[in-house]
């Protein structure tokens, strides 16, 4: 037996009566281009989002995560902002934009926006203004430009990757050269230039002052960068330990501009949160999750993980402890824009694995690449499966992260043909990498009518017949429905919460974990096949339909303390 003390906090039942609240908030991620349509162009809008609030309030979150809904050309789905301080006109205006903070605010529910500072749109006035005012110009310190190398400087500074495949250095007519560490139309801003941090403040004040609770940073880790000359090489790059003297990531100086912002959340009351998306090295996640850094940093290993007990432990007893190291809470994810929805990553017959024979870091691309055939998916499983480990997630101490749609079960679409995909790593990878489109398809809100009830004017992204399945108007009266279950969980959960401790309690059986909140909470999750045979009677949720004295395979239940007195 184990026990992890996180934070010695007072019981408590009401997560409202929290300060701060966002510690063990159920956040819900809206991807607004897919979520709601409401004036039928075939893209998500802000006003949809507004049509949903009861939905939301419903649900039972705690807050909401917009993805962009900043003015963007779409090179990557929005994570290329044309203009930090506004919003996409398809998607609506500033006053819809206060229209949904006061009506999700009015229902009880925290608002947190994306920020994305590593890079800008191409189409964003200051690099239009780069590319117009030439070399040398103060307009183009704004960004990394440099000279090429060879004799007539035609070849990249350096023979640096993009994250999105293909090279990370464009040449501009002119001749010189930019970095952009994702698709060539987001250029990487230069944060060693005092005006481009003057800047990402007022972005941050600018929304604050709106009302918004909080921010996620996108790419948090890769801001700053030492460009001193010679540039090394990729192999280089590759080579060079990450220890926070990195030219490119995780920098130990990126600390300095979390601290000016933290100086600007604390500004406010109640002070404004921030989560990182920061990929390193774990021992460096505290860094981001520090107090005087963010405040708090995504743990992506149960995304990565397969359905299995081992796995899911270790992923929970590491990542408790280094939450406890940095003094923040940890954050829990099993979907999210990113990857391929978890509750088909669980139904594939062939689990995939890296070359060294590990889960692979993103599960289902295999699958999606080889054609997304049916025969590899068992969708029950997978959704099974998905509900189970939402479950377990649920009851873990720290944030819960929940991708809109995975409450009705929602699998990952395969059948987008190459004319339709968005996603720029589809294109970067020549086809090789299959993208995240299939994630992003707008939700089936009825199981009938134009795009299952997203609009009126079709689907941005093809939904595919199997999605009135899915539907929401089909869960709603329905008990044991996937949305059921998530709203009776989180409800529950709400009612439950607690301590951020956690102890977990012997099974007896390696393939099934039960854990135990300081108020008695106690969650049991089955990943094997074989039924558990249960010590008590007063379950308060199933993942799955409830059989007498059994937790059934793939499945999770939940108790509530016993002690009566
Ligand atoms: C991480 C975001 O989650 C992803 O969607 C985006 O493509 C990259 N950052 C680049 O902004």
């Amino acid at each position: 037996m184990s026990i992890v003390d996180v934070q010695n906090t007072p019981n408590r039942r009401d997560i409202s009566e929290v300060s701060p609240w966002w510690r063990q908030a159920a956040v819900y991620q809206i991807y607004p281009r897919s979520f709601a349509d409401a004036n039928g162009d075939g893209l998500g809008d802000i006003p949809g989002i507004i049509s949903k609030a009861d939905y939301l309030a419903e649900l039972g979150i705690d807050a909401v995560w917009l993805s962009p809904f900043y003015p963007s050309a779409l090179a990557d789905g929005g994570y290329d902002v044309a203009d930090y301080r506004g919003v996409d006109p398809r998607l609506g205006t500033l006053a819809d934009f206060d229209d949904l903070v006061d009506a999700l605010h009015s229902r009880g529910i925290k608002v947190v926006v994306d920020i994305v500072p590593n890079h800008s749109s191409d189409q964003h006035v200051w690099f239009q203004e780069a590319l117009a005012a030439g070399r040398g110009s103060a307009a183009r310190e704004r960004y990394i430009f440099r000279e090429g190398t060879g004799p007539d400087g035609a070849q990249a500074p350096a023979d640096w990757d993009s994250s999105f495949g293909g090279p990370a250095w464009k040449r501009v007519e002119d001749g010189q050269w930019y970095l952009h560490n994702f698709a060539i139309e987001q250029p990487d801003l230069n944060w060693s230039n005092p005006e481009v941090r003057a800047d990402f403040v007022t972005t941050l004040r600018f929304w604050s002052d709106r009302g918004v609770d909080g921010f996620r940073i996108d790419v948090a880790h890769m801001l700053t960068k030492d460009l001193t000359e010679p540039l090394p090489s990729q192999a280089a790059l590759d080579a060079m330990p990450r220890d926070g003297q990195h030219p490119m990531v995780d920098r130990d100086d990126v600390h300095d501009v979390y601290a000016e912002w933290r100086k600007v959340f604390n500004s406010y009351d109640p002070p404004r949160t921030a989560v990182a998306e920061a990929w390193v090295d774990k021992g460096r996640v505290p860094l981001y999750a520090h107090p005087e850094s963010l405040g708090q940093a995504f743990n992506f290993d149960l995304l990565e993980a397969d359905f299995d007990a081992d796995q899911f432990r270790s992923v929970v007893t590491a990542n408790l402890e280094l939450a406890a190291a940095s003094g923040s809470s940890s954050t829990w994810v099993l979907s999210n824009h990113d990857v391929v929805r978890h509750a088909t990553r669980y139904g594939l017959a062939h689990p995939e694995r890296d070359a060294e024979g590990r889960p692979a870091l993103k599960h289902g691309l295999e699958w999606l690449r080889s054609g997304g055939a049916t025969s590899e998916l068992d969708r029950e499983v997978g959704g099974r499966r998905a509900l189970a480990a939402t479950l377990f997630m649920l009851g873990l101490p720290g944030s819960s992260y929940i991708y809109q749609g995975e409450e009705l079960g929602l699998h990952e679409v395969a059948e987008i043909s190459d004319a339709e995909r968005q996603d720029p790593t589809f294109f970067r990878s020549k086809g090789a990498d299959r993208g995240r489109d299939g994630c992003r398809v707008p939700l089936p809100w009825n199981a009938d009518g134009r795009a299952f009830g997203f609009g009126d004017g079709g689907s941005h992204l093809p939904q595919p017949p199997w999605f009135a399945g899915y539907a929401m108007s089909g869960q709603q009266g329905d008990p044991a429905s996937s949305l059921s279950i998530y709203r009776r969980a989180l409800e529950l959960r709400r009612a439950l919460q607690t301590d951020e401790k956690l102890q977990w309690i012997g099974t007896g059986r390696t393939d099934v974990l039960r854990y135990r909140r300081p108020n008695g909470w106690e969650v049991v999750t089955n990943f094997g096949s074989e039924p558990f045979a249960l010590d008590r009677d007063d379950a308060l949720i199933f993942s799955a339909a409830p059989r007498e004295g059994v937790l059934p395979g793939e499945s999770t239940v939940w108790f509530a303390s016993n002690d009566d007195s």
